[in-house]
């Protein structure tokens, strides 16, 4: 069936000036010849509800969601994808022709595909994993690590009482280790992900010794701004490979993409 809607989406958050996601979606309506729009909205978290109910008689086809509102949104929406729900937020929202409003999350997705698309051979069922922190960003990365088929998950974060929340939440593959003890964590691991903010523009740098850290281990940092955080710049100069957070940012944006405009947009050179 032809979908006679406007080629409309955005992205809803609280502040959202920052948004990096019009500049992803301009490039790929100009590659793709879509004559589409994608807006910027900042829409505060008490009124998040009543306009998300109000978009799709404005002629959108999906949102992005971002913070504060990547909880109210799963909450919100009519059905969520497994995912979604596994993850417990939602940052891509379908409105469906029939009226439907379809929650999901690509933020796992975007964090395999960036992690598969930069390290030819990278297999996340290869090898131990280690994840610093326990947030938001930490639950997508474990979510899409299991799913990946991971044999063992070490999660590490300041406040162990999270840590141990994910551990009881995403099973046995999880295991926890004291943020003390990071560091002899690396040991043997394959793969090391820093999902806190540290390291981030205006943040503290991550302390982490890496001479465990095995150095045919890949080293990824959620982290984009910086592009090269001293994570990375550290796990580089000894010799692993390192991938940047930006690839994610990127791929998270193709579900979206392709659910409301029929293309699933490439991740390139350019578009970086
Ligand atoms: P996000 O949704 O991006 O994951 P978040 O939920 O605020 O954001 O999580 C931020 C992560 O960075 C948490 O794991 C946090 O650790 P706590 O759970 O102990 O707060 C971690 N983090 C932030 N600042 C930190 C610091 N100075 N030292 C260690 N960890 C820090």
């Amino acid at each position: 069936m032809i979908d006679p809607r406007p080629l409309t989406a955005g992205v809803m958050g609280w502040p959202i000036k920052h948004s990096k996601s019009p500049r992803i979606f301009g490039h790929w309506f100009q590659e793709s010849g879509i004559d589409g729009r994608y807006s910027h909205l900042a829409v505060e978290p008490s009124d998040f509800i009543d306009v998300l109910r109000a978009l799709p008689k404005a002629g959108f086809r999906g949102i992005n969601v971002t913070l504060p509102h990547k909880l109210s949104a799963l909450e919100a929406a009519d059905r969520c994808t497994p995912t979604a729900r596994e993850i417990g937020a939602a940052n891509t929202i379908i409105f469906r022709q029939d009226g439907e409003i379809l929650a999901d999350n690509t933020d796992g997705f975007g964090f395999i595909q960036n992690l598969r698309s930069a390290v030819t051979g990278w297999d996340a069922s290869q090898g131990s994993s280690v994840v610093l922190g326990a947030g938001g960003a930490a639950r997508a990365v474990l979510h899409a690590l299991k799913e990946a088929g991971a044999p063992e998950i070490r999660v590490s974060n300041r406040s162990r009482d999270k840590a141990d929340g994910l551990a009881a939440e995403f099973g046995p593959v999880v295991t926890v280790v004291e943020w003390s003890e990071r560091s002899s964590a690396l040991s043997g691991s394959a793969t090391l992900v820093n999902t806190t903010s540290l390291g981030m523009t205006g943040q503290p740098e991550l302390e982490i010794a890496l001479d465990p850290l095995p150095r045919s281990a890949l080293v990824t940092d959620i982290v984009y701004n910086p592009l090269v955080t001293p994570l990375l710049a550290a796990a580089s100069s000894r010799g692993n490979t390192t991938v940047d957070g930006l690839g994610m940012l990127l791929h998270q944006a193709r579900p979206g993409f392709e659910a409301w405009f029929g293309i699933d947009p490439i991740v390139d050179d350019a578009l970086r």
